[in-house]
């Protein structure tokens, strides 16, 4: 049976959930039909606005005990001072009972990230979500380079994205969308975690 795959993410200012669409574009070059959610949000109107956020994305949202019908995930997550938003902390923080049980236990999770800038903390932030995913006994399949080494080698451009995973730079003010390259990087990303889930019999 086909694994059944959630691309769950954050995204303030939209640039995530473009990556996560490319996560998407990706597994689906593997044969996998993805679903995307995105977390709750935490912030009130009124910091939201104060903050520039954009409009929310249509995508539905998710909590944990629906998480626990997939078998695996790509996380998109927004760098905060080099680490995981605290709205992804607090999704987390509702999953004591997967973390009880092992709803979570066994199943396949990989990560992409967003930065305003280079060296603004795209592995220090999959760094900091090791300890989440660790505890949950979820296994942790990076982006690593075999797929990718071309890209992750260039020289000629800015491009966010990692081993760790896919990832964009924003720019300062938030102006830089994602680039052709970086939304290449993430296709791959989203088709080499479905090569991986292939190696794999879900029942
Ligand atoms: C409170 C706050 C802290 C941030 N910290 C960092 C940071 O440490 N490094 C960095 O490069 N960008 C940082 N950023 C920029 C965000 O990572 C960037 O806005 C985000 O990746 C954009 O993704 P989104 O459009 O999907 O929300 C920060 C943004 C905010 C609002």
């Amino acid at each position: 049976m086909a694994p059944k795959v959630a691309i769950v993410f954050y995204s303030m200012y939209g640039h995530v959930k473009v990556i996560a669409e490319a996560e998407q574009r990706g597994l689906k070059k593997a044969g996998i039909d993805a679903d995307i959610f995105q977390i709750s949000e935490t912030l009130s109107e009124e910091v939201l606005s104060k903050l520039h956020a954009g409009p929310k994305s249509s995508y539905p949202t998710i909590d944990a005990t629906s998480l626990e019908k997939y078998d695996a995930f790509l996380f998109g997550i927004p760098t905060r001072f080099g680490n995981f938003p605290a709205q992804w902390k607090t999704f987390w923080d509702t999953t004591g009972k997967q973390w009880s049980t092992g709803g979570f236990w066994g199943k396949y999770a990989g990560l992409f990230i967003g930065t305003a800038t280079q060296g603004g903390g795209q592995e220090s932030t999959a760094l900091a979500a090791m300890s989440t995913l660790a505890h949950h006994g979820l296994i942790y399949v990076p982006l690593g380079y075999k797929t990718s080494l071309d890209i992750q080698s260039g020289l000629g451009e800015a491009r966010g994205g990692s081993p760790w995973g896919a990832g964009t730079y924003t720019g300062l003010d938030g102006s830089r969308m994602p680039s052709t390259v970086e939304l290449e990087l993430a296709a791959i990303q989203g088709e080499s975690f479905g090569q991986v889930l292939n190696k794999v019999s879900f029942s």
